[in-house]
């Protein structure tokens, strides 16, 4: 196992205020808390109110892993953010972010791979710090899926949340930090879940509004499918790659989009559901701040301990999935 060169030293999470339950849902579409819950595990996600942008909150996210970190923006030399659902499509969410934080000695850009792209974020920014491109990076996921989800389709509506979460990454005591990593795509099946309109080839127009291609598309099935056969893959990789087995993971947080992928995952790895950190009921799918909002969680509720093996895995559109394993 590698000695870890980069560490945590600040983590942050932002939640809007506003609850969407189950019970709301049944009043708007054709669905029930128990279809729901019995084939998600999600009870009530939280949703953006009107002064909640996506790079306002991935702000409140940066700031708080940074004051945990007690650094001022000014320090930080690389900004990676992810978002599936930027604020507006130019320039990019990390600038947006840059400038509401005042990082002016940062470079500052966005990776594109929905779901996973924190973890992504991750990797690349300890790729840039192993390779002294940067110093100290701060890593940020942040979703306002509310603004693309299609509150007519039950098929999807049901299943997304507005957070954002964020993370300082520097230099470490060598025993802390990432142990390993494993990214992986497969681009043929990008139309299982997708966002058709919007874009270049389907630019805003009167029909892109009538004909709801502007929203967030999804083969639930197939993407399930697909989920729990690439998580599995990837964790058993990074693991792998780590020297571990799954009995040294003292918790797995993985992407929260629904309770049986989870289980399958764990099962997968051979880790028991009490070494597995689950909040998928309170928040449904954030996409790119899952993994950093859940990690925030299992920290302030006392499940995640400095030392512990955490193994970190995800899935997404593209497809795109990737694996972390670190010692916290
Ligand atoms: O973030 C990473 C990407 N996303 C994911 O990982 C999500 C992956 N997919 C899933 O989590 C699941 O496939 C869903 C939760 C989306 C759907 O669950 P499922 O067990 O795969 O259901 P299904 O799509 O096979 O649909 C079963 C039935 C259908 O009715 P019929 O055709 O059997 O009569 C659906 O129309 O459930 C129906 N259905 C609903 N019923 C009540 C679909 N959505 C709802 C709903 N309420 N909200």
């Amino acid at each position: 196992m590698k000695a870890p060169a980069f560490a945590f030293a600040g983590l942050g999470s932002y939640v809007p205020s506003r609850v969407l339950t189950n019970a709301d849902f049944e009043k708007m579409l054709d669905t029930s808390d128990t279809w729901i819950r019995e084939r998600t595990g999600i009870r009530e996600r939280h949703i953006a109110g009107d002064g909640d942008t996506t790079s306002g909150m991935g702000k409140e996210a940066s700031l708080r892993a940074l004051a945990e970190a007690g650094l001022p923006p000014t320090e930080l030399d690389l900004i990676v953010a992810a978002t599936a659902t930027p604020d507006r499509l130019l320039p990019s969410t990390a600038c947006d972010i840059q400038a509401l934080i005042g990082a002016k000695n940062a470079v500052a850009f966005d990776v594109g791979a929905a779901c996973p792209g924190w973890i992504y974020g991750l990797v690349v920014a300890e790729s840039m710090l192993a390779a002294g491109q940067a110093r100290r990076a701060l890593v940020i996921g942040t979703e306002r899926l509310s603004a693309i989800t299609d509150y007519t389709d039950r098929s999807t509506a049901v299943l997304f949340g507005d957070a954002a979460g964020a993370v300082v990454l520097a230099a470490g005591d060598g025993r802390r930090g990432i142990l390993s990593s494993y990214l992986k795509s497969d681009g043929t099946l990008a139309e299982l879940l997708h966002r058709p309109g919007g874009g270049a080839v389907h630019p805003p127009s009167e029909e892109l509004l009538k004909d709801h291609s502007y929203y967030l598309k999804m083969a639930g099935r197939e993407v399930f499918k697909a989920a729990v056969r690439s998580m599995g893959d990837a964790a058993q990789r990074a693991l792998e790659k780590a020297g571990l087995a799954g009995d040294a993971v003292d918790l797995l947080v993985p992407h929260q989009a629904n309770i049986r992928i989870i289980e399958a995952t764990a099962s997968h790895v051979n880790i028991p559901m009490d070494r597995v950190f689950v909040n998928v009921d309170r928040y449904g799918n954030t996409s790119s701040a899952s993994i950093p909002l859940a990690l925030d969680e299992a920290r302030t509720s006392g499940r995640l301990q400095p030392g512990m093996v955490v193994l970190l895995v995800t899935f997404g559109a593209g497809f795109t999935w990737g694996a972390v394993v670190l010692r916290w």
